[in-house]
């Protein structure tokens, strides 16, 4: 039996490899019921090794060893020892050698889809973090950079494409009917990169000319009979291509650019070198499949997955710490590309929004860690929104403080330095403090401290000076991470950050005001950067005729909380008249959060039915937001975003003291239905003034009116009447594309009702047979708020659509179940929290990465009441007692319970 958090590696004990290994030679043979791994390792002892005379050590797991020789001598037993997921060579070491191992692994047993495994009718690989030694015996780390080539052999009419790294070399036929396919990256790489499939599928192919004149090939490879659904992956391709040489100068440096969709993957997608391997749900789209967002976020992975090429690939991690290093940097560039591509305003509000929702409570729970954590038990557990969201906004803000064209030359300085090296967070930082002459040495706290901190700002005007005066304080205390550290009697240090607070301040017309410091003999402009670094800071603007209400955080500068005591009418003032979109976003999110903790409270009293607590003025600011869309300038699609009350899950992040789930789900709706109904005329009028008659596209003006229309019918449903009904039916029935049909199914999906039991009824006969559409079906159910859910997902995993090793299917039913729809997680008898803990210990037996990925949702029990608490408790116990339990979920439920 487990009790405790199993046993961490620090980054402070990093030492370099004691080899390094210059090529690797593979031949990989898929036979039936296993696969035979031959690995020539050509090894060199790494001068910059601390023990000269160490022996190899290799890293292997789930391999059985048939064999290993050194420079062609087969090796005795004595001349290595196998133990626990090492190979060690005791044999006297040259200091140059090849050695070969042969291994046999069992692809189609490999649930934990890590390594080598099968999906359906292929096989397919995923590396990272460390599944290259779940292939074959190797130094499987990221700092041992090697040139590797590749023999595939399998049978030809099963498995038809072999695919590699690089370059096809070589190919031809075999004895009984096989046939192999050689490959060659010409680019050294880290083992996490390799990459190789064999399987049937179809292929789109097109080309790329870089602007040095290099022709690419691109080409999208699918299960067979989907081509109609690779298009937009292809053009999402070549766009990300075009964008990276015209932004960062970085052209494509292979001759082909493959990207290959597997059904069954753990993550999103494998920036694997010239050939991706992507989770089906960021390939496959069209219209009467996917949503709009699906068709964005194809955008995004396709663009990050690309990025990588170049912030990943040619210059890589030194070791898993420095995850952030390639992730934080991948995920701004794929959201700067976003922001060009779409709408930049609402790109970056849902960006925020994604961070509130998944990084915010991260960094506020028991697995809080910084950017760069400085000890993990199970790096698979570190694919966290803090490394990947958190990371990204840590290089918006060097963007924010050093301006875009200093970054421009920190970036091509990194690369002049690094270009094929594995190298850390500090060297990238280096990189864009000497091309920018900005000192980070403040900043880099970003890097090692861990928590959101909270910006308190408070502003006075003094009309006899004419002045504005903002003090600004910044507070940062500690959080799990650092008390966990403190425990181990590690130091702690924490300090002051340094970061970018962007503001404007706006005159009662909401006219920009200018702003001129004290000191300054002009204004400089309407909006400024303030560098924020000490723990209190005060700024004071001079020459202003009026009170202004200031706009602060623009563009959400830093990823903080904002605290800034606006009254009602500010944030009204905000919402209609700032410049900055996520300002203007903001000041609705902020205003509607003021009203809903009130509405919290007075359900808890009992008198929440009343609505005493909504404002006077609230419906008609809000008619006022639904008629700005169509006023000369509008954006729809901002609008969608702003009628959007904050969610469940943000309420709770922004609860002081004991969250109530029931009362935080009961005010929100009561807030939902009361805008419904006083605003069923604006809404109705807005919902059949956007509709569309032009042929679906996913660009972003009809995505944007369509996100809007569907916000509208998504209040109109709230009305609980004949007529709305008649348009939910309406709209389900004609739609013509999988945005329209979505937005209908899960208004419906609210109420248990006959028309919902009719409409997910027909909706799965229709779409039985496409996998991510029966994923929608399945979240459409797992996050209704309508009384039976929680039965209801009981139910539905034993439905025949569902499938427990499916990660899309997991992440779509239980993980959505837990993670975005507390008032069922949460459900006072436990059932919620029982169900996860069943499902955890189910998957972790399959696949442990998935089971952790549930198990986070205990992040934050301690916040609930005592009666939620020793439920939950209950669960994650059971989840620990459980002997043979993963390090990966170990880790998770041993922080919980801390
Ligand atoms: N590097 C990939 C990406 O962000 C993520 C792969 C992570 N996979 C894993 N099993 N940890 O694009
Ligand atoms: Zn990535």
């Amino acid at each position: 039996m487990r009790t405790d958090t199993p046993q961490a590696i620090y980054l402070k004990d990093y030492t370099p490899p004691a080899f390094q290994i210059e090529t690797v030679d593979l031949d990989i043979s898929i036979e039936a019921g296993f696969a035979c791994v031959t690995a020539s390792l050509a090894c060199q002892r790494n001068p910059a090794a601390a023990d000269p005379s160490a022996s190899l050590v290799l890293n292997g797991e789930d391999l059985k060893l048939e064999s290993v020789r050194l420079d062609g001598r087969p090796l005795g037993q004595g001349e290595y020892v196998l133990c626990a997921d090492q190979l060690m060579i005791h044999a006297e070491l040259p200091d140059s050698f090849t050695l070969t191992t042969v291994s046999t692994i069992n692809p189609d047993g490999n649930t934990q889809l890590s390594g080598l495994y099968r999906s359906k009718d292929g096989y397919f690989t995923q590396c990272e973090a460390e599944g290259f030694r779940r292939i074959t015996w190797f130094l499987d780390r990221p700092d041992v950079m090697a040139k590797y080539t590749v023999t595939i052999h399998a049978d030809k009419a099963q498995f038809p494409v072999l695919l590699g790294n690089g370059n096809p070399v070589g190919a031809g036929d075999e004895e009984g009917g096989r046939h192999w396919a050689k490959w060659e990256d010409p680019f050294r790489k880290p083992s996490y990169l390799f990459a190789m499939v064999a399987a049937k599928l179809d292929m789109l192919e097109d080309w790329f000319v870089t602007k040095s004149g290099r022709k690419v090939r691109c080409a999208v490879y699918v299960e067979p009979g989907k081509l109609d659904q690779c298009g937009h992956a292809m053009a999402a391709l070549k766009k990300s291509m075009k964008w990276d040489e015209d932004v960062f100068g970085l052209e494509m440096d292979l001759d082909h650019y493959m990207i290959v969709a597997v059904g069954d993957f753990n993550m999103g997608a494998m920036e694997n070198k010239g050939l991706n391997i992507f989770n089906t749900k960021y390939v496959l789209a069209r219209p009467d499949t996917a949503t709009d967002i699906d068709f964005q976020n194809i955008d995004r992975v396709v663009a990050h997955e690309y990025f990588h090429n170049w912030t990943g690939n040619r210059v890589t991690c030194r070791d898993w710490f420095q995850l952030s290093l390639k992730e934080g940097l991948t995920v701004f560039r794929d959201q700067q590309f976003g922001m060009d591509m779409h709408s930049a305003g609402v790109t970056r509000i849902q960006e925020v929004r994604t961070l509130r929702t998944a990084q915010f409570p991260e960094d506020a729970g028991p697995m809080a860690h910084p950017i760069r954590p400085a000890s993990y038990a199970e790096i698979n557990n570190f694919y966290s929104a803090t490394v990947y969201e958190k990371g990204a906004e840590v290089i918006r803000m060097i963007h924010t403080l050093i301006g875009k064209d200093a970054f421009r030359k920190g970036m091509d300085l990194y690369f002049a330095r690094h270009d094929g090296q594995a190298v850390t967070c500090e060297d990238f930082v280096a990189a864009m403090q000497d091309a920018s002459g900005l000192d980070l040495t403040q900043f880099k706290r970003w890097y090692n401290q861990a928590g959101t901190p909270k910006l308190l700002v408070r502003g006075a005007y003094d009309a006899a000076t004419k002045r504005f005066t903002l003090d600004v304080e910044q507070q940062y205390p500690a959080t799990a991470y650092e008390k966990r550290l403190e425990a181990e009697g590690r130091a702690v240090a924490r300090g002051a950050y340094h970061l970018p607070l962007v503001i404007g301040l706006l005159g009662a017309d909401g006219r920009e005001l200018p702003l001129r410091l004290a000191g300054e003999s002009a204004a400089a402009d309407t909006q400024r950067v303030l560098s924020i670094t000490e723990d209190r800071q005060q700024f004071v603007f001079e020459d202003l005729a009026e009170a202004p209400v200031p706009s602060l955080l623009r563009g959400f500068s830093a990823p903080v909380v904002l605290d800034y005591p606006y009254s009602q009418a500010d944030l009204t003032h905000l919402m209609a008249r700032d410049s900055d979109a996520f300002c203007r976003w903001e000041a609705g999110q902020r205003l509607a959060t003021d009203i809903l903790m009130a509405g919290v409270a007075a359900f808890q009293a009992g008198s929440g039915d009343t609505l005493a607590w909504v404002p006077a003025g609230y419906v008609d600011a809000m008619r006022a937001l639904l008629g700005s869309a169509f006023a000369p300038g509008g954006d729809p699609a901002l609008v969608a975003e702003a009628l959007m009350l904050p969610s469940e899950v943000v309420l709770i992040e922004a609860t002081e003291g004991t969250v109530d789930p029931d009362a935080i789900h009961a005010a929100r709706l009561a807030l939902r239905r009361h805008l419904a109904n006083e605003l069923k005329g604006p809404f109705a009028a807005a919902y059949h003034e956007l509709k569309i008659d032009a042929p679906y596209s996913p660009e972003a003006t009809q995505a944007g009116a369509r996100a809007l229309r569907n916000a509208c019918l998504s209040y109109i449903a709230e009305v609980d009447d004949a007529e709305s009904l008649a348009l939910l039916q309406n709209q389900f029935d004609s739609a013509n594309n999988m945005t329209d049909s979505m937005a209908a199914l899960s208004a419906l999906a609210q109420f248990a009702s006959p028309a919902r039991d009719a409409a997910l009824e027909r909706f799965l006969a229709k779409w039985k047979d496409e996998a991510l559409v029966v994923d929608k079906w399945l979240q459409v159910q797992s996050t209704s708020r309508a009384p039976d859910t929680g039965a209801r997902v009981r139910a539905l995993l034993d439905h025949p659509a569902f499938d427990i090793r499916n990660p899309n299917k997991v992440y779509a039913l239980i993980r959505a179940f837990c993670a975005a729809n507390p008032k069922h997680f949460h459900a006072a008898d436990g059932s919620g929290y029982a169900l996860a803990a069943d499902a955890i210990l189910q998957l972790d037996a399959l696949n442990p990465q998935v089971a952790a990925r549930i198990a986070r949702s205990f992040d934050r029990w301690r916040k609930f009441d005592t009666q939620r608490q020793s439920l939950a408790r209950m669960a994650l116990v059971r989840v620990q007692g459980h002997d043979k339990l993963s390090r990966d979920v170990a880790e998770i439920v041993g922080k919980a319970l801390e």
